[in-house]
């Protein structure tokens, strides 16, 4: 018997042998078992972070509608976007990009606005962008939301910082003036005087800095081994100011286990490479695939964000569902190098990539509309991460707004919350938490994928506890039918459980301008009967409950 598979058995029987043997009430689909005495890990709150670049509507039209708009704003800012992103508590935002990231110079962003240059933006590039050639921001970056700009949203939503730095177009020296910039102590510096001069005399102190984005393409298409070389160049010397700094290594896209061998070979080969600083290691993975395994081409594989059918619901919450494998495939390669685990996996950009036509205004790039299906993937993909929150330290749904899987759509003076926005509140909870072990037993679903039998998960989700209060999150993926779920917790005793359930009767149903509430969470009714709880989980849905424990 495999090792692991041993072990796995050996707790389960003790598990077992302690609280007694499993007897499941005879009405009950379906099983969860909750081992509260079988912690994973702390969920950092960071796996619950937002991404934010300058493309099409996120930024300008998004995040910032400057200060002498109509639009209620706080220095710039939307107060209706600042006021809903404190209410799910996000802790870290990662900004300017993206692919504009690496074609970005942070100086162009400091200083008198009106002082501040006009340049072109990376996805000027986009065919999608080329229809607003010589309009707007989208364009033409005008500079206007620069560092500080940056940093006060943060400071008005209470999340960190995390700036992704240039590494394809300026040199490691630029780099570090940005640190010096963001965190040299006051008047130390004539950076530190250029922000004093724009208000801020007290250093911003970022912690998180990513070494590029996408160093494999659109950040340098470097080989694995020259993206080493210019990352040890990056970071061998980094002034410090008594921050603690994080630095992120541009990773793979989705389980591209080449890249991170050879970078790691690398980086680790003579003359080692030791800088306790390189914490993250970043991971893409975008969900569009929807061709059904015929094809792997990215423009006839994606799907419409509105119009699709039962298969194509499946298809791309299996596509999501990859994301376990690529977190435990990933996780291993870095160990064979990283022996320790120092480093930690950063997914700092996911979510459902769907086919343009869906955006709410065509300078939005990438904009497309968001329904339960969308929220489906989300939900599936940060109980993941709580399932592996020993391994992944950071994550950023991509974006924030306007743009993927957005949690929130604004155009002018409207604004509305995404179902996306909803499972970020429902999960909330799993922020700074004890993950626990949580055992799933469903049937499967099945469906005809063109004709032949596929199958995925009936239920799955995370469970975690802080203090005396243990939140359950599970998906239930099947269109049809609700199941009924009995949830035993091993190793406590429940004094109370609450529900709360994300669902909608059409797989096609999101919010909209005129119908803001179409999708929103409301009451699910949980029985306690002694060591146990039963919930009916609808179709199509996501579930919380928070039990309080004895
Ligand atoms: O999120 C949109 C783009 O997708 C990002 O700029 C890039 O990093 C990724 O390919």
């Amino acid at each position: 018997m495999e090792r692991r598979q041993f072990l796995k058995n050996a707790v389960i029987a003790g598990a077992a042998a302690v609280c007694g043997p499993r007897v499941w009430g005879k009405s009950s689909d379906a099983h969860i078992e909750i081992l509260v005495g079988e912690p994973i890990g702390e969920i950092s709150p960071n796996i619950y972070g937002q991404f934010t670049e300058h493309i099409g509507g996120v930024i300008y039209d998004g995040v910032w509608v400057g200060q002498n708009s109509k639009i209620p704003n706080l220095y710039g800012i939307r107060t209706e976007l600042v006021e809903r992103m404190k209410q799910i508590h996000v802790p870290v935002i990662r900004w300017p990009g993206g692919c504009f990231a690496d074609s970005y110079d942070w100086k162009d962003g400091v200083g008198p606005t009106s002082k501040r240059p006009r340049r072109t933006n990376f996805w000027e590039v986009d065919p999608d962008a080329a229809r607003l050639h010589e309009k707007g921001p989208q364009v033409f970056e005008s500079n206007e939301f620069g560092t500080n700009e940056f940093v006060r949203f943060c400071r008005l939503t209470g999340a960190q910082p995390y700036l992704a730095a240039n590494l394809r177009s300026l040199s490691p020296l630029e780099f570090d003036h940005w640190v010096e910039y963001c965190n040299s102590p006051a008047g130390s510096t004539a950076l530190a005087e250029v922000r004093a001069a724009a208000g801020f005399a007290e250093p911003f102190q970022v912690r998180y800095w990513g070494v590029g984005n996408e160093s494999w393409g659109c950040g340098g298409n470097f080989t694995p081994e020259q993206y080493a070389s210019e990352f040890r160049r990056f970071t061998s010397w980094i002034p410090r100011y008594g921050v603690e700094l994080e630095l992120i290594g541009s990773g793979p896209s989705d389980n591209d286990i080449d890249w991170t061998h050879r970078f790691f070979e690398q980086l680790y080969s003579s003359p080692a490479y030791d800088n306790r600083s390189f914490t993250g290691w970043s991971v893409h993975h975008y969900s569009w695939n929807v061709g059904r395994g015929k094809t792997n081409d990215w423009n006839r594989s994606k799907g419409d964000a509105l119009q699709f059918d039962a298969v194509d619901w499946y298809e791309m919450l299996r596509e999501a569902n990859r994301m376990e494998q690529i977190v435990h495939d990933q996780w291993a390669a870095m160990g064979q190098y990283d022996v320790d685990h120092r480093i930690k996996l950063v997914v700092d950009e996911y979510g459902p990539w769907h086919r343009e036509g869906t955006e709410l205004d065509p300078s939005h790039i990438f904009g497309q509309q968001i329904t339960i299906r969308d929220a489906l993937v989300t939900a599936l993909t940060l109980d993941t991460f709580n399932r592996n929150a020993e391994k992944v330290g950071m994550a950023m749904c991509a974006q924030l707004v306007n743009n993927l899987n957005a949690l929130f759509l604004a155009h002018e003076d409207r604004f509305l919350a995404t179902p996306n926005f909803h499972v970020f509140a429902m999960y909330a909870a799993h922020q700074g938490a004890q993950a626990v072990r949580v055992e799933f037993s469903a049937p499967e679903v099945q469906y005809q994928r063109d004709g032949k039998q596929a199958r995925f998960w009936g239920l799955n989700g995370s469970a975690s506890r802080k203090g005396n209060v243990l939140t359950l999150t599970v998906v239930n993926p099947d269109l049809s039918k609700a199941i009924e779920t009995e949830i035993a917790i091993r190793g406590a005793s429940i004094t109370q459980a609450t529900g709360i359930v994300l669902a909608a009767q059409d797989m096609h149903a999101h919010n909209t301008f005129d119908q803001p509430d179409a999708v929103k969470p409301s009451p699910l009714a949980a029985a306690v009967n002694g060591d146990r709880v039963n919930v009916s989980t609808p179709a199509a849905s996501v579930i919380k409950l928070e039990v309080s424990l004895g």
